[in-house]
């Protein structure tokens, strides 16, 4: 089975005082919880077997909203960062769970939405050996990993959060690696910040001729969603589409029932408990609709 890492831990300081007793994953974009985004993601990418890594004080409430992720066919198991000491060190926590297999890695607060994005999921996972990242054109990649490419398109450098950005080439946090990123991660040593960071594991496969970077093109949105400005406009951004289309953006119950990986009437008992918000007439609604889309 494909797996999935889903990295929801962190301090969240951008978002205080919002964040001070509630984890940012389990606050709202719109009409679900933040964590349901990276994790339809993770399901678009036919991902079923998940690890989900936060902090010691979230697990429980992570567990009580997701449970084993049962009811929508996929296999969920958690794991607590004691201290949000980077991304790196969640494939060191993760690597009993990887036992030196690929796996993709995704940001609990990122947020993916396109018509293309299954096709470059897919692509990242058909290639064997090395690491695939995405590059994708932002306004202020200062603020990002930044990617720098050569005229024949073929990444130079990575750098975390540059003063001169090199291009305006963002890395957005979904990361796919072959059974050797714990290995790399246990070399990384603490950045200026004190964060054990991923762009140094992907500095390995950069450094091996083993990294992929394939662009998620304007077709795709990439939000973030770590201040309060970001978080509304990822709110605002899912409601005008929803809302327009009366299709609902990464809904993890429609995209299980998509997959097969359950039932139509499993989706109807999905529904009931939800009936009083609109989300459980939504799902009951995909009973006997036709929606012809890549999902
Ligand atoms: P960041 O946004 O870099 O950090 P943060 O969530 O702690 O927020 P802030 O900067 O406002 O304090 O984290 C990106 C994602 O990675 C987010 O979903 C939290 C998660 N994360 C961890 O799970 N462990 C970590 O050690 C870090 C640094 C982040």
């Amino acid at each position: 089975m494909r797996k999935g890492i889903l990295l929801a831990g962190g301090t969240g300081s951008r978002l205080y005082p919002m964040t001070q007793v509630v984890c940012k994953q389990l606050l709202p974009i719109y009409d679900k919880p933040m964590i349901y985004y990276p994790l339809v993601t993770l399901m678009q990418a036919n991902i079923r077997d998940v690890l989900i890594i936060c902090t010691p004080h979230d697990l429980s409430l992570f567990q009580a909203l997701l449970g084993d992720g049962g009811r929508w066919g996929l296999k969920l198991q958690y794991a607590e960062q004691a201290s949000p000491e980077g991304l790196a060190q969640a494939l060191m926590i993760a690597e009993s769970f990887l036992a030196g297999e690929a796996c993709a890695l995704i940001l609990g607060d990122n947020v993916f939405y396109g018509q293309h994005l299954t096709a470059n999921l897919n692509r990242a996972w058909q290639t064997q050996s090395g690491a695939t990242v995405f590059g994708y054109h932002v306004a202020n990649p200062h603020a990002y990993g930044v990617i720098e490419f050569n005229d024949a398109g073929h990444v130079l450098s990575i750098e975390e959060k540059p003063l001169h950005p090199r291009s305006h080439y963002a890395m957005p946090g979904l990361y796919f690696f072959d059974g050797r990123a714990a290995m790399f991660a246990k070399t990384v040593v603490p950045s200026a910040r004190g964060e054990l960071e991923i762009v140094d594991v992907i500095h390995h496969y950069l450094a091996l001729g083993e990294l992929r970077v394939d662009i998620l093109g304007r077709g795709t949105a990439w939000l973030d969603t770590g201040t309060p400005d970001a978080m509304a406009e990822a709110t605002q951004f899912v409601a005008a589409i929803e809302k327009r289309q009366g299709l609902k953006i990464n809904c993890p119950e429609e995209v299980a029932f998509h997959n097969g990986w359950i039932t139509a009437s499993q989706l109807a008992e999905l529904a009931q408990p939800l009936l009083k918000s609109g989300y459980g007439e939504y799902l009951l609604g995909l009973l006997d609709k036709q929606v012809f889309d890549e999902m």
